[in-house]
């Protein structure tokens, strides 16, 4: 049995205390059977940490940089993460790698990374619109799942949670269907069992993202192969998150 995991990537919003607000309000309405993450910026993760320790609610980070330490201006490394008590970190979102040149072989390595200091990696792979319209979506999302998990051990891989966002689906309030959803990320499935085996295939959870909101999260989630949903919009409004968690 795979738990359900929803996340909430908050991107480039939220001050401190905002923030504060947001996760006082999330941390009262959890649920036993979801695991729920905020992956909040990092200027926030310290003060977030301190109020939801003893509560379920996980803690993520939207990035970052493969190196423990060095010269690398602006970067954030695995061990000031660490350090901070962060649980999961988002690598490889669509946006990242769109306007700050994240490539197949960063995300690797930044996957690697994040696995040898325990923090759990949750990786985006999405098509963009022309390469649906051109039918290639599958293949494009293929490459980019072997290329993420080249030389990830399958003792790894099952911690690994995958998120599979359309590009074409992000912020446009145009979500992918139920049916689309579904069938790209069993074909993801198939990709990890061909890759490694049954075993790791079904012990992987994957999510859909992209314009998730109350209205329709019981219907992805009602999906075969859907384990959850990385959230993005509405997981800025206390009450559209709540409404989503406890779907
Ligand atoms: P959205 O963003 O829910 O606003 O479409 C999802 C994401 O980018 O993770």
């Amino acid at each position: 049995m795979r738990t359900p995991i929803i996340a909430g990537n908050w991107k480039m919003n939220k001050t401190i205390d905002e923030a504060i607000q947001l996760v006082n309000d999330i941390k009262n309405n959890l649920k036993e059977e979801v695991e729920v993450v905020v992956c909040v910026p990092f200027t926030a993760l310290n003060e977030v940490k301190k109020i939801i320790s003893g509560t379920k609610l996980k803690l993520g980070a939207q990035n970052m940089h493969w190196e423990e330490s060095g010269a690398f201006t602006g970067e954030i490394s695995p061990l000031m993460l660490k350090e901070i008590g962060v649980d999961y970190v988002i690598i490889g979102h669509s946006e990242r790698r769109q306007y700050f040149n994240e490539t197949d072989e960063t995300v690797n390595k930044k996957i690697k990374s994040a696995l040898k200091h325990n923090i759990i990696p949750i990786v985006c792979v999405g098509e963009a619109l022309e390469q649906r319209e051109d039918n290639i979506e599958k293949e494009v999302v293929k490459s980019q799942v072997l290329k993420a998990f080249e030389d990830i051990s399958a003792e790894d891989m099952v911690k690994i949670v995958i998120a599979y966002e359309p590009i074409w689906a992000i912020g446009t309030g145009k979500t992918a269907t139920k049916e689309e959803a579904n069938d790209m990320i069993s074909f993801i499935r198939t990709t990890i069992m061909d890759k490694y085996d049954r075993g790791v295939s079904d012990k992987v959870r994957i999510q859909y993202g992209g314009s998730v909101k109350p209205n329709n999260i019981t219907e992805i989630m009602n999906q075969s192969d859907i384990d959850g949903a990385l959230v993005g919009g509405a997981s800025l409004k206390p009450e559209e998150f709540i409404k989503l968690i406890s779907f």
